[in-house]
């Protein structure tokens, strides 16, 4: 069953819903001078998502659900905070806590989220009225995925996944995310990915044309690659798509999958599985 968190506002607090995205279709276009990958990709955020409390306090703090988190200047959500502190020069104190429900190192972009959400909410706190570009903008300096939660919950990205553009909603769909006990390494998967020298010239616009036409199935480069580390996604996969979904492909560089259509007899896995839906925001509001 989806979780839907209403977003409660006060002067002084602020609860927000923090989604995970699934990537529709990921090609890799190119490598880059700078060691970043240029990509083309649909982008959905969905209903499975974290939730974040923000209070203003008299002193800073971060605690998190899940103690394997970890709650220190590593963490993106204090990265957001600082960056925003950078731009505006405010340093009120702010008291946080992560409901996290996102796995983490499953391609979903859960610390993404979560640091596009904390940009969200110190703007909010503060009223300092920086525009959603602007904080995208912000976004793009702590990680390539942060900028597209600032669109509207489906966008087309390029560039190394920092250039967003805003799309109409492709339809409603149930998705099941299902995400296996191994973890991935995203700077690892695209340190081996090697780039098939035909890809370079395909136009790649053409691929959201194509998707959109019902041309061009979902698919995902980094696949390949991320099998290749761990052979037994590959099964995982098999077995998704044997119990009768329609699509099932990883998300971002893995380890987790997401599975589109309606299986004949689903038999849940072992692992963490949970059933979401695409998820849009109304501008000037965010998620949930
Ligand atoms: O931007 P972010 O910090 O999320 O990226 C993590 C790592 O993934 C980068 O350091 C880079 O090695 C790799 N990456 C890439 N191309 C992208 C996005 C990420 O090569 N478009």
């Amino acid at each position: 069953m989806a979780l839907f968190f209403y977003p409660f506002l006060s002067d002084c607090m602020l609860k927000l819903f923090s989604p995970a995205k699934i990537n529709l279709f990921l090609r890799v276009v190119s490598k880059r001078a700078d060691g970043y990958h240029n990509l083309s990709s649909l982008f959905q955020t969905i209903s499975l998502g974290d939730t974040l409390t923000i209070e203003l306090a008299d002193q800073d703090s971060l605690t998190c659900s899940q103690p394997n988190v970890p709650v220190n200047s590593s963490n993106l959500i204090i990265k957001a905070r600082d960056c925003f502190r950078q731009k505006t020069g405010i340093l009120q104190p702010l008291s946080i806590h992560l409901q996290k429900n996102i796995p983490m190192q499953a391609g979903l972009g859960g610390g993404s989220s979560n640091a596009a959400t904390m940009l969200w909410a110190c703007n909010q706190l503060m009223h300092t009225q920086i525009s959603d570009d602007q904080l995208a903008l912000l976004g793009a300096s702590l990680g390539s995925d942060v900028p597209f939660f600032f669109s509207h919950g489906t966008a087309y990205c390029t560039g190394r996944g920092d250039l967003v553009k805003n799309m109409d909603s492709i339809g409603q769909s149930s998705v099941w995310i299902v995400k296996p006990m191994d973890n991935v390494s995203t700077p690892e998967i695209f340190k081996r990915f090697r780039l098939n020298s035909s890809i370079d010239s395909v136009n790649s616009e053409d691929d959201l044309s194509q998707f959109l036409n019902g041309q061009l199935a979902p698919f995902n480069d980094l696949e390949e690659t991320t099998f290749s580390i761990l052979p037994n996604l590959k099964q995982l996969k098999q077995d998704l798509i044997s119990q009768g979904f329609q699509t099932v492909l990883m998300s971002g560089s893995g380890s987790a999958f997401f599975c589109l259509g309606q299986p004949n007899n689903f038999k849940k896995p072992d692992c963490f599985h949970y059933q979401a839906a695409y998820l849009r925001r109304h501008p000037h509001q965010w998620y949930g």
